[in-house]
């Protein structure tokens, strides 16, 4: 079955930022079929049931899990027929150093967001096809533009280079970055960390969407990187300055971003580059973090 409505998906929303997106389409696009992705039946459910809206369902997904996923393919190709638009929100910081958390963080935050984005992508061309809207929307990070220019100038420019990379390239990058934080091995590139792994995870997502936005250009596929902004939530034990429903519109804004745009990066609709200096003022707290 294919529905005459738009089918959009968020993923990591049964809280926070994703959260609010959710909330925040629902009533936005009202006719739309919003699914609130989740790795925790209970907690999703109960997200859902709090919204009490009548557009908003459940989807399990967890983003390191392939079985999980090609379930939630396979839900959503039975039940809506396509996929207008993925919101890749899922995310987790580390709270510590160490090559066990900072692999838990690439697994969510860079392997993950490549796994479901292509395990979604015939889902999105099949409404390209039928002359629909489709598009993924990154949920990345201001900290992965400042990670970014943190790096070896020899790693900026491969990274900088993107109509030259390709996803392989870039996953060979991030099991680079692994090797880095392991100090009896020797990596490729004097990686650069930035809050335990969280920053480069970042970084690595951000490049990934720009390469895959050059690739999708011509099936009509938008890609857009978002960046919430510093949002009180549970990732920062609610240390961030905006409401997450601030960070929710920052993200959807993603969703009027047009082709010729694609592989942009935004925050609160302003265009943003994708390898900015560290601001002064979170300068001294990122000290205190990597102490
Ligand atoms: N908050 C900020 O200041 C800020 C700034 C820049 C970017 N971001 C990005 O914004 C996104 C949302 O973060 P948030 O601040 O809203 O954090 P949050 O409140 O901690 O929410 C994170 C969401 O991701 C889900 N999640 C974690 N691991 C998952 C997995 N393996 N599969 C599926 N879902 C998973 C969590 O589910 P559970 O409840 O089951 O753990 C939760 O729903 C992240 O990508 C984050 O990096 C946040």
């Amino acid at each position: 079955m294919v529905v005459d409505h738009q089918v959009i998906l968020v993923t990591g929303a049964n809280k926070g930022i994703g959260y609010k997106s959710v909330e925040l389409l629902s009533k936005s696009h009202p006719e739309s079929v919003i699914l609130l992705g989740a790795r925790d039946e209970n907690r999703g459910n109960e997200a859902v049931s709090k919204l009490s809206a009548n557009n908003v369902h459940f989807l399990q997904l967890d983003a390191t899990d392939s079985k999980s996923i090609d379930a939630a393919v396979q839900t959503v190709a039975d039940k809506y027929g396509k996929l207008n638009v993925l919101i890749n929100n899922a995310g987790i910081g580390s709270s510590s150093g160490g090559l066990e958390e900072v692999k838990k963080t690439f697994d969510v935050n860079y392997f993950g967001a490549q796994r479901v984005i292509g395990s979604f992508l015939p889902l999105l061309k099949k409404s390209r096809e039928a002359g629909e809207d489709a598009r993924v929307l990154i949920v990345s990070s201001e900290v992965g533009a400042w990670s970014h220019n943190l790096q070896p100038e020899d790693l900026q420019k491969v990274l900088d280079e993107v109509d030259n990379l390709s996803v392989q390239q870039l996953n060979d990058l991030s099991q680079d970055f692994l090797t880095s934080v392991q100090t009896d091995k020797k990596s490729m590139y004097d990686w650069k960390d930035l809050f335990n792994g969280y920053g480069p995870s970042k970084t690595l997502v951000s490049v990934y969407g720009r390469v895959i936005a050059r690739e999708l250009k011509g099936d009509g596929i938008v890609v857009v990187l978002l960046c919430p902004g510093y949002c009180a939530t549970d990732l920062n034990n609610n240390s961030g300055y905006r409401s997450a429903e601030q960070g929710a519109e920052s993200i959807n804004y993603g969703l009027k971003v047009k082709l010729a745009e694609t592989g942009g990066f935004f925050q609160d609709g302003h265009a943003q580059s994708i390898k900015s200096e560290i601001p002064e003022a979170m300068k001294a707290a990122i000290a205190k973090h990597q102490e």
